[in-house]
């Protein structure tokens, strides 16, 4: 169904090439409702433009700067056409309506006549109900959306031109002298910024470019307060995630690099080069992690993960984050001190807590199982969007630092990552942590 509704929005502007593409390709059974899929296909193929029609299997992305950038043209029609219904995530409203469109043209596909309601009842709970009072699980549709938009390009290629630049990322930090660079205040003290940042965040920018002209691009360093990640192909980038520890040389730095699709990520590359561990990810084809001498192991390292039976058994990673004043900061460092605290104190007693100040590689050493849970709120889509795909791609489950929570959003900036584990006992940790908090909530941006 979703195919004849593509096929019928690239007859409408006359994109042969691609509807011929799209009808010698048989549809694959989905195990949503098809009204629904074609209802999600439409709502993210909407603000859908040309990048991925420049990474398709069998001709493979070339990392070239003569790589044209023309092939998108009849699609830029597509991206101006479509624009105005573009601004709505499919997955984030408290209810979604889709305005009747109709299309003329020759296409059996009209769909005049769909205008399918699901409302949410609340943003916290990941099912959707449909009017015939069906509900549907958000994360089973997000990712059947995300496949079929997908399905059709070399996410591995991709993922080998990230592991390149992630080295060529990884020879700069290494070589460099992590002077900070005073010019470009952040926040505060705790918020810095060096030259090897901006550096190699350019570097990273002007490959990427050159490879993938048509996808977008979000990176710390040069993201503009407001800019929003969109359903486009689109680069998410942190440079240099661990700052701090490059400033001090403690060697737990990692360049972070991943693809995001209707903003999902669907690949990730983690690399700390000081280490030279090399964590990588492609959606639906595992977690790996690559170490200095080469040897490649699937993740979780353990491949029959012991069960998680309770939070007191449990190793945390936290981060401190650099807001050390108001109510974010008193909610994060009493749960800090309920997990440590002993069970006639309130508390978790977990086996301890760690900060190694890189939330990129929290993620992958939860994500590997070194961690059992990591937990946090404050960073950003950078800092987390190529763990969030690791982790998943590992069995991990992924859940928001905030209470009732369980899809979070990727820019949502609360986020708790708990190893690959029997769902049950994955379910019970986070819980267990949610009733540290009495009932309170992260709250971004800081209300001042
Ligand atoms: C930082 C790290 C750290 C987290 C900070 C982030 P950066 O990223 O991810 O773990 O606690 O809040 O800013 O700035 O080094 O890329």
């Amino acid at each position: 169904m979703p195919i004849y509704f593509l096929v019928g929005l690239s007859t409408s502007l006359n994109t042969t090439a691609f509807r011929q593409r799209l009808l010698h390709r048989r549809p694959r059974p989905l195990s949503v409702p098809p009204a629904l899929v074609l209802f999600a296909a439409f709502q993210s193929f909407a603000r859908f433009s040309t990048g991925l029609l420049s990474v398709r299997k069998r001709q493979p992305p070339l990392l070239s700067p003569h790589h044209s950038p023309h092939g998108g043209r009849k699609n830029c029609a597509l991206r101006q056409l479509l624009h105005h219904s573009s601004n709505r995530p499919l997955d984030r409203a408290n209810s979604i309506k889709s305005p009747a469109m109709s299309f003329t043209n020759e296409s059996e596909a009209s769909i005049s006549s769909i205008s399918p309601v699901f409302t949410r009842t609340s943003t916290t709970e990941s099912p959707l109900t449909s009017p015939d009072g069906s509900s549907f699980d958000v994360k089973v549709v997000d990712n059947a959306l995300v496949d079929c938009l997908t399905r059709d390009y070399d996410l591995e290629s991709i993922c080998s031109i990230l592991i390149q630049i992630a080295y060529r990322a990884g020879d700069m930090i290494v070589a460099a002298d992590p002077s900070v660079d005073d010019s470009d205040t952040k926040n505060n003290s705790s918020d810095r910024v060096t030259a090897t940042d901006k550096a190699v965040e350019a570097m990273i920018y002007e490959s990427l470019k050159a490879a993938f002209p048509n996808f977008d691009f979000l990176g710390e360093e040069t993201f503009k307060e407001g800019q929003k990640l969109t359903d486009a192909p689109t680069f998410v980038v942190d440079p240099v995630d661990g700052t701090l520890n490059f400033i001090h040389g403690f060697p737990n730095v990692a360049i972070s690099l991943a693809l995001t699709v209707a903003r999902k990520p669907v690949v990730g590359v983690i690399y700390n080069p000081f280490r030279r561990d090399l964590f990588t990810a492609v959606k639906g084809k595992g977690a790996h992690l690559t170490r200095f001498d080469g040897r490649k192991t699937a993740l979780p390292i353990k491949k029959t993960p012991a069960p998680l039976t309770s939070l007191n058994d449990c190793l945390v990673a936290v981060e401190w984050g650099n807001q050390r004043n108001g109510p974010n900061w008193d909610l994060r460092t009493s749960v800090h001190k309920k997990l440590l605290s002993s069970k006639d104190e309130g508390g978790a007693m977990v086996h301890s807590i760690r900060s190694n100040g890189s939330a990129a590689l929290d993620f992958c050493y939860v994500a590997a199982g070194w961690f059992d849970a990591f937990w946090e709120a404050g960073v950003w889509i950078w800092d987390v969007c190529a763990g969030c795909i690791i982790l998943q791609e590992a069995g991990g489950l992924l859940a928001s630092a905030n209470p009732g929570d369980w899809a979070p959003e990727l820019e949502g900036r609360c986020y708790f990552a708990v190893r690959g584990a029997p769902e049950d006992g994955q379910k019970k940790i986070v819980e267990e942590v949610w009733g540290l908090m009495d009932g309170k909530t992260f709250t971004y941006p800081v209300r001042k």
